[in-house]
């Protein structure tokens, strides 16, 4: 059984292919990562995973069942949780509000309905802020958080529909070392019943982390394999070859 997998995944805009054909197995439990430089359709190819966009051909399977038709929603449902690449709150609503209308749209939106459900809803709220590094930050309006402590919401956002699998496009874009790093903590403490599938920039990230890496480029699977298969081979190596980010990958 596997976590997620897709073969033969293709999305075109125009004449050309963002996502050319693309094979990807992650398996339950994996801190898998999907790296690649600008461009390769690491975010493309999320958004087919996740149903934001459609494939123009290929198949994406959860836990075994095909959900290429599903939209987001349902695919959702079925245990696939995302987090976005620019984080979006709501201006007036604090840190555990927003929590909140997560945990009572899990729970069905029927919360209003049901004032004696509010208590354990709340209650669930405050153990998914306490869980991702939010404990005591619950009363700080949303848009008053740090970059690196509005992801950490988003991830507590994401974690409020008891997901099986995490999908994650870019977590520590535009975080400090420090704010990394404790990201890097938050979802290593994740329960390995979460399975996560994250695009990455940051490779100190991406090999503090992941246990499977996948490279884009170009569209295409140039390579998937441990961290150490990464970091070991030529054709990654000439992939990122005038990036800038060859050194970060190779010299560590
Ligand atoms: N909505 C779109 N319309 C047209 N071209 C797009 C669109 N989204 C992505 N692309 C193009 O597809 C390619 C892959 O983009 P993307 O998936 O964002 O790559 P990455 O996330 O790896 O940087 C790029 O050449 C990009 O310009
Ligand atoms: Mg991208």
């Amino acid at each position: 059984m596997t976590a997620l997998r897709c073969t033969g995944l293709r999305r075109s805009f125009g004449a050309l292919a963002a996502v050319d054909g693309v094979d990807l197995t992650v398996a339950p439990g994996a801190r898998h990562a999907v790296i690649g430089p600008n461009g390769a359709g690491k975010s493309t190819l999320f958004t087919l995973l996740t149903g934001t966009t459609r494939a123009d051909a290929g198949v994406v399977e959860l836990a075994g069942r095909d959900v290429t038709r599903l939209s987001e929603v349902a695919r959702c449902r079925r245990g696939m949780s995302q987090t976005m690449q620019h984080a979006s709150v709501f201006a007036s609503l604090t840190a555990a509000e927003t929590v909140l209308l997560a945990v009572q749209r899990h729970d069905g939106g029927r919360t209003g309905l049901l004032p004696r459900r509010r208590p354990a809803l709340r209650a669930r709220a405050e153990e998914l802020l306490d869980e991702v590094g939010l404990a005591g930050r619950g009363d700080v309006l949303a848009p008053a958080l740090s970059h690196g402590e509005r992801k950490q919401l988003e991830v507590a956002l994401a974690l409020a529909c008891r997901p099986s699998l995490l999908l994650l496009d870019e977590p520590a874009a535009g975080m400090s070392p420090a704010e990394s790093a404790r990201l890097v903590a938050l979802l290593s403490a994740l329960p390995r019943e979460i399975t996560v599938l994250f695009v990455e920039h940051d490779l100190d990230l991406v090999f503090a982390l992941a246990d499977a890496v996948t490279v884009l480029h170009l569209g295409r699977v140039l390579l998937s394999g441990t961290p150490g298969d990464v970091r070991a081979s030529e054709a990654v190596r000439e992939a990122y070859l005038g990036t800038g980010r060859r050194e970060e990958l190779f010299e560590a």
